[in-house]
């Protein structure tokens, strides 16, 4: 098995205070954030009333600090391509919005928004994202939900109920940076397999070895796997490394409890192929518990909304009711009850057919808008011969460059910005506008030829 937990990852474990889209993404302020940490280490330990976990975060986020230079940098004249920030933006740099998800959430009455919410959130909410996620596949009758503040609510409860403390959730390298800090957070930790396999398709081998070498040393696992779509690197599985996934995983199902997580926070913008995942997870929920990070986030553009949930499908209807209880006591216990309104809005937007047919053909434009920067940077860097993931629609791609940190500061000098990784930059294609595209794709291709 190939595992990587250094590099990025350990930069990422040490610096798990942030809570936006940050620390994975810090290793160019790697240096300075380890010189801080020492000097804090030292000085903190004698004067501080937090606990020693808590004593040492970092206050900064990379991300917001890459996106504040940029910022500056454009508002004083000059002409800068913004690439780092992961919220989809038109093309005249303003955050992309659904009218009709914003008139749903006017409509709510004042009064329903301002009463709290049921504890696991409103059922006509859960039936409606059970429905919408699994609708017409007999999972839909086998899962309990509760309502969670977006997808990472949803990944702090799988990472609560369905690992012990001091256990690690497994997933791959190159992933979503938050999911260090939740695990770190709630005393888990994350070991890592590796993506790509030398062909660059999804490491099957990999997933395999490692997901049996985390039975052997917990007798439990929970697997977080982000598709379609994947953040960072745009990676979506095809229809075979799903299969081999879900033969993967009922096997180890069968051998000690198992639970697979599904990220599906950017799913609605792959293409229609890629949105037909379900049937994949059925027979794996033979043997384990399939759970969804489901979220409005991206899906509804309402990122501030906080609207999510996490489903829990199991063959068993006795694990059912348990699962059930045990998020409901889980949301009692760390934020008691979500956004109202939210929930309010989305039962709307999800059950009425003509506000369905709405955001469904306003998210269309917003989908179109993305895939029109997909295909030209798709075109422009096989042009310049970059190397990266089969990219077919989503927020972001990586780009692999070997010494990502100083790729970065070249692209920088140019006012083009992106974000360093271990082994990889982040494009962020979700805030450039195409016409930005080649000039993003040329200041990368220039500066990995100055690397070589
Ligand atoms: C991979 C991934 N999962 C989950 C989330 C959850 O986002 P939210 O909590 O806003 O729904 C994000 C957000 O950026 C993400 O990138």
């Amino acid at each position: 098995m190939s595992e990587r937990k250094g590099g990025i990852h350990a930069v990422i474990l040490a610096c798990p205070g942030s809570d936006g889209e940050g620390c994975r993404y810090s290793v160019c302020l790697k240096a300075s954030l380890h010189e801080h940490h020492t000097v804090m280490n030292a000085s903190t330990a004698r004067r501080s009333t937090l606990i020693p976990a808590a004593a040492d975060r970092p206050g900064d986020d990379p991300i917001f600090q890459l996106n504040g230079e940029a910022t500056r940098r454009a508002q004083s004249g000059e002409s800068i391509v913004n690439a780092t920030l992961g919220a989809l933006m038109e093309d005249d740099g303003t955050l992309a919005i659904l009218p009709t998800v914003v008139e749903a959430l006017r409509q709510v009455p004042a009064k329903r928004a301002a009463a709290y919410a049921p504890i696991s959130g409103d059922a006509p909410y859960l039936a409606a994202v059970i429905e919408d996620v699994y609708g017409g596949t007999p999972l839909a009758a086998q899962c309990v939900a509760a309502a969670t503040p977006g997808g990472t609510g949803a990944l702090h409860h799988a990472i609560a109920l369905f690992l012990e403390p001091g256990q690690d959730l497994l997933t791959t390298d190159f992933h979503w940076g938050p999911y260090d800090t939740l695990a770190s957070q709630a005393r888990r930790g994350v070991r890592t397999v590796r993506m790509f396999d030398a062909r660059g398709g999804f490491d099957l081998a990999a997933y395999e070895a490692g997901l049996s070498r985390c039975l052997a040393d917990q007798g439990r696992a929970l697997v977080f796997l982000n598709t379609p779509c994947h953040n960072p690197t745009g990676y979506s599985l095809d229809e075979r490394e799903w299969r081999e996934v879900a033969r993967i995983t009922r096997a180890a199902g069968a051998q000690a409890p198992v639970a697979f997580l599904v990220d599906m926070a950017y799913a609605r913008f792959g293409t229609p192929e890629l949105q037909r995942w379900q049937h994949h997870v059925e027979p794996i929920v033979e043997t384990c518990t399939v759970l969804t990070a489901w979220t409005a986030s991206k899906s509804l553009a309402q990122y501030g909304s906080r609207i999510g949930a996490l489903l829990a499908a199991s063959s068993d209807p006795a694990e059912r009711e348990r699962i059930k209880n045990a998020l409901a006591y889980a949301c009692r216990g760390t934020w008691s009850n979500c956004n109202h309104l939210g929930i309010l809005a989305a039962i709307e937007l999800l059950t009425k057919p003509e506000l369905r047919a709405a955001v469904e053909t306003e998210r269309q434009r917003l989908v179109a808008l993305l895939d029109e920067r997909v295909a030209v940077f798709n075109r422009a860097a096989r042009a310049a011969g970059l190397r990266y993931p089969r990219y077919e629609g989503g927020f972001f791609v990586s780009v692999f460059a070997p010494d990502a940190e100083r790729v970065a500061a070249a692209m920088r000098a140019d006012g083009v910005y992106v974000v360093p990784m271990e082994g990889a930059v982040r494009v962020a294609l979700c805030s450039t506008p195409a016409a930005a595209v080649p000039r993003l794709v040329a200041s990368l291709a220039k500066a990995l030829g100055s690397q070589a």
